[in-house]
């Protein structure tokens, strides 16, 4: 039996199987009906055109719930209705094709129109698609807001039966951030697209004047072949390392910031702020860019440059009746930088699965802190001392600085080189304790 509510919106609800009225037949207006006469509602639809589908059935109790499925351009003919909507619950679900299109919010405007209703804005977040599947995990949120707490709850109850779980976004004055909403175009991704762009192009073109260039002016020779997998196969590693160390640096900087403050309760600057909000997108592109790099070096041995190299130099051991001696050193060296990129590579893996939602929300906060943490500083080694071991002693090489430029992977290494080293100073006893009591909550009193 159903419980009669205090609410006067749910007591209706309660007393018959209830009615609920859906101005507009398009897409998200028909999955919503679809889904509403699924969940053991009546439905009725209304149209702009009521000669045409009948706004309500004769003799019938208009819905106490109505949702508007139209355009906010058509929304002026409801306020010729606006007599029948008096203390009805008005559902905005409307979006707009542009930001900033309109002064004012589309729920705002229909509470403009019609003031006797209660608008409360939601399900403009979903897709027609969604509700007609029904809510996948994903897709499962729903954002209400409104003035009136009573119709927001009529709302939440109706999206708690539809399988939605239903997030309270305060007044209508937020219905502007809900139909924003749906047309981010990954804002948290931007950062990190920008700078993955501007170090790839930096890269590209570092790398292009040092080898292929350098090689045409110096020697007349045209290596421009080279740029498909081999300076592909620097740059992509060398912008995966920098960014992965990018996603350790500002909780590095926050730490010895509250250190120099004394106190955790101030305020990061918000490049800080901000910087810190899109790690997992940076440590996603990072990612992505070392998997390019393995998948280059996956193809190392079939190309043709490769097979020819070392055709060439079996023949001319053969010629000269010359066996270059096996060299235990190099087989040191390229077995370890090897293995230390393929463990490298596993723990970048099992960082990026586990910043995924699905997975993260089945972690404590402990295990998520110790693998992204932990195991994060733990990657972010193995995979500086992999590009060391690949630089061996070359560093001390000053005749592969061609035209006074250092080569890729040691600039790469300066970045991740320096996070390493503020967080082993980090972990210090001494600094390591100051720091874990002013995360608890200490302060330290400044002398006035
Ligand atoms: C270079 C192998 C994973 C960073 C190299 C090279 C090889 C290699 C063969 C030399 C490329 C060349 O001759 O130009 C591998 C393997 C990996 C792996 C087999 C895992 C399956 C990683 C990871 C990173 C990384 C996860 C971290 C971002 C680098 C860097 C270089 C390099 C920075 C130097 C690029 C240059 O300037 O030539 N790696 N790697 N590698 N690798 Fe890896």
């Amino acid at each position: 039996m159903n419980k009669m509510s205090a609410n006067p919106f749910l007591a209706l609800t309660a007393l018959e199987q209830e009615l609920l009225c859906i101005f507009g037949t398009g897409d998200l207006g028909r999955s919503l009906g679809q889904r509403l006469l699924q969940t053991g509602y009546r439905v009725v639809y209304g149209s702009r055109r009521p000669h045409s589908c009948g706004l309500l059935p004769q003799g019938a109790q208009p819905a106490s719930l109505v949702f508007i499925c139209i355009h906010r351009e058509h929304y002026d003919f409801l306020e010729t209705l606006a007599p029948h909507f008096k203390g009805k619950v008005l559902v905005d679900v409307s979006n707009n094709l542009k930001k900033n299109l309109y002064p004012e919010a589309n729920a705002e405007y229909l509470q403009r129109l019609i003031p006797g209703a209660h608008v409360v804005k939601g399900f403009n977040t979903l897709s027609a698609w969604a509700l007609q599947n029904g809510p996948s995990d994903a897709n499962r949120q729903v954002y209400l807001c409104g003035n009136s707490a009573e119709a927001k709850e009529a709302v939440a109850e109706v999206a708690t039966k539809l399988g939605f779980t239903v997030l309270d976004k305060g007044s209508l004055s937020s219905a502007r951030e809900l139909e924003d909403f749906p047309l981010q175009l990954f804002p948290e991704w931007r950062l990190p697209l920008r700078l993955a762009f501007g170090l790839t192009v930096f890269f590209f073109f570092y790398l292009l004047i040092r080898t292929v260039v350098s090689a045409y002016v110096e020697q007349g020779k045209d290596i421009s072949f080279r740029i498909m997998a081999s300076l592909a196969n620097k740059v992509f590693p060398i912008v995966s390392l920098i960014m992965l160390s990018l996603c350790y640096l500002p909780g590095v900087i926050a730490a010895f910031l509250q250190l120099y403050r004394g106190t955790k309760y101030k305020r990061f600057p918000d490049w800080l702020d901000r910087w810190m909000l899109c790690r997992k997108q940076l440590g996603l592109l990072a990612l992505g860019f070392a998997s390019l790099h393995v998948l280059y070096t996956l193809i190392i041995p079939i190309r043709y440059y490769v097979r020819y190299r070392l055709a060439a130099a079996t023949i001319s051991e053969i010629r000269l009746n010359h066996t270059i001696p096996f060299d235990t050193t190099m087989a040191w060296r390229t077995d370890s930088y090897y293995a230390m990129g393929i463990l490298g590579f596993g723990l970048y893996l099992l960082l990026g699965i586990t910043s995924l939602p699905s997975v993260s929300n089945a972690l404590s906060w402990r295990e998520f802190s110790f693998i992204q943490s932990k195991l994060g500083y733990l990657t972010l080694f193995i995979c500086t001392f992999h590009t060391y071991l690949y630089g061996w002693d070359k560093f001390l090489w000053v005749s592969g600085y061609t035209w006074y430029t250092p080569p890729g992977y040691m600039l790469s290494l300066v970045l991740p080189s320096a996070v390493m080293l503020l967080k082993l100073l980090l972990v210090l006893p001494c600094v390591d304790r100051s720091l874990t009591r002013i995360r608890q909550g200490w302060e330290r009193s400044d002398p006035e």
